[in-house]
């Protein structure tokens, strides 16, 4: 995985020099530097093979597209939401962050927002600086005894958290990702996210930036706060719609907000957030401290010489969580479960509702939960259109009451290990077998219980038919009359004249007529179109 030659780093966001001198040091890196300079990117970022940023630079597709020889992306922080991650893991791009490096000085930067809404520091200050002495204007209330409302709690709301039970307040949370064992043992209580809004003096958000946190307070939710609530916003700015927040603090409903956080950032000097009564504004500072920062690029400095010496990422957030040495020597197997979920995601009919992995033969205990995850994922990907990774997916099929299973049994005639994933819906369930060949490519074995033996690549047309004469020469004969090529046709059937399938890659699409005509076809009862 390491590109051969000198490892070309290119940095692109202000990152703490001192963490950095590792790299600078590392006669086997190259270091680039081009700080907020987009036009010396396009000059560095063809020939770069790591890539590291903090918020400000987008790690779109289209600069993805650009960097041909890049590896790794590293993120100086937490949030990906600035990097196209999906269109990284498309091109076999590893992300990294270093997730843990800022989390007490984002809990800290929370805390300095917290206490400036009770006691409206930065007011009296402002007020003070201009020439007045007003102390019945600063009124403020003590948090011992409030609620503290935690939206997230990962690593940055717990240790929030922990510091509301030293302030005295008591603390409930809202992350449908958490048990209630898990909360219970941190001393706090779950609780939903409209009833914890209802219940809560002071609210703080603590999520990732998703599809489903995109602006979770809204007018809608806002209504569901207690009157004179406070909200902290020191996770990202698309969380909150600012129009709908400036309204609930000009009105009243809301009693003060803090932000750190904007969308778009830098915020625009005309947003409504800037006039908003009781607010307190910070230019996205949570981790900007001189200690988190060095920790960021002390982190990325790691992992980058840790690939350039050993060609392997550690904890990269588009790959599973398993050590790479172990998914190195896995490799292909790795490509082929995927493969086949892909293939079984498309082919499949109704919701499904288990992926079920089945490795038949000898296949290492620590290799099985991997590959499963693999397959899952593949199954997902026809069916979901969020960015899956090997991470989320478990977690996104959990939600949607998905099970995958995983079994073990003999390997049947003729190899020493195959891999079966099934695909149960509620229509049914399908199943495909395949193996990694010698030259280490996939190759599809079993399609249900019928034999074929394919290539699993490409544009691939699935018939299921009856074992009947001509039928072969049918199907080439409507693909060739609508300029169809095929590169490759296999079949396999259970006995003659019975249950058949064919499988047949092409070079073109096929078209919604040319579809039909197939289905048409006497014999042919299903026409299933496959894009690997
Ligand atoms: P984390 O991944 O440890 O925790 C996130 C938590 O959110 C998880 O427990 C997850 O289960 C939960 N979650 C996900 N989707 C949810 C949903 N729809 N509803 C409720 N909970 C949900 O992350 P972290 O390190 O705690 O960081 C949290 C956020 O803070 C991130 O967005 C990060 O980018 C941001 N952050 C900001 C700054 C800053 O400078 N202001 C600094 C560091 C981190
Ligand atoms: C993060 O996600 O780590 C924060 O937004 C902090 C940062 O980017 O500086």
């Amino acid at each position: 995985m390491r590109p051969k030659g000198r490892l070309k780093v290119l940095v692109t966001d202000k990152i703490d020099p001192k963490g950095l001198e590792p790299l600078a040091a590392d006669p086997g890196v190259e270091l680039q530097m081009a700080v907020g300079d987009a036009a010396k990117w396009g000059e560095f970022v063809g020939g770069t093979h790591v890539w590291l940023v903090r918020s400000e630079t987008k790690v779109t597709d289209a600069w993805l597209g650009k960097a041909k020889a890049l590896r790794l992306v590293g993120r100086a922080g937490v949030g990906v939401d600035n990097i196209d991650v999906a269109g990284a893991s498309r091109r076999g791009i590893a992300v990294i962050n270093a997730p843990a490096a800022n989390t007490i000085s984002a809990c800290e930067h929370t805390w300095a927002l917290m206490l400036s809404l009770a006691r409206k520091v930065p007011a009296a200050d402002a007020s003070m600086k201009a020439g007045a002495w007003d102390r019945s204007k600063f009124m403020g209330l003590e948090l011992a005894g409030k609620t503290l409302g935690l939206v997230g709690l990962g690593r940055i709301g717990r240790e929030v958290g922990k510091r509301a039970v030293a302030f005295g307040m008591k603390v409930l949370a809202y992350d449908p990702y958490i048990s209630e064992k898990q909360a219970e043992a941190m001393g706090l209580e779950l609780k939903p996210f409209k009833d914890l809004l209802g219940e809560s003096d002071f609210v703080s958000l603590h999520v990732p930036l998703t599809e489903k946190t995109k602006h979770m307070i809204d007018a809608q939710s806002l209504s569901w706060f207690k009157k004179g609530a406070r909200l902290v916003n020191c996770a990202r700015g698309e969380l909150v719609n600012d129009a709908d927040l400036a309204a609930a603090l000009t009105s009243g409903r809301l009693a003060g907000a803090g932000l750190d956080v904007f969308d778009p950032e830098p915020l625009p000097e005309g947003s409504v957030l800037r006039k908003a009564p009781n607010i307190v504004l910070t230019p996205h500072l949570g981790a900007s401290t001189a200690e988190a920062q060095l920790k960021v690029a002390e982190e990325l400095s790691r992992s980058v010489l840790e690939f350039s010496a050993r060609g392997v990422v550690r904890n990269a957030i588009n790959l599973p969580g398993f050590d790479p040495d172990l998914l190195e020597a896995m490799g292909p197997w790795l490509n082929l479960a995927e493969t086949l979920g892909r293939f079984l995601g498309q082919t499949m009919d109704g919701g499904l509702k288990e992926v079920r992995c089945r490795f038949l033969g000898d296949f290492p205990a620590p290799q099985r939960h991997p590959l499963a995850v693999a397959a899952l994922k593949g199954a997902l990907s026809s069916i979901l259109e969020e960015s899956l990774s090997y991470i989320n997916a478990p977690i996104l099929a959990l939600e949607r009451g998905i099970v995958h299973t995983e079994a073990s049994a003999p390997a049947p005639e003729g190899y020493a290990r195959l891999l079966e994933v099934t695909a149960v819906t509620d229509k049914g369930e399908r199943a495909v077998s395949g193996a990694v060949a010698e030259d280490g490519s996939p190759r599809l074995a079993r399609l249900d219980s019928l034999m074929v033996d394919v290539t699993p690549r490409g544009k691939m047309l699935v018939l299921s038919n009856s074992d009947e004469p001509g039928m072969i020469g049918q199907v080439g004969t409507l693909l060739g009359r609508h300029g169809v090529n095929i590169a490759d046709m296999r079949v396999g059937r259970r006995a003659p004249h019975g249950e058949a399938v064919m499988v047949i890659t092409v070079d073109e699409d096929l078209t919604p007529e040319l579809q039909s005509e197939l289905k048409k076809v006497k014999g042919i009862r299903t026409v299933r179109w496959v894009v690997l």
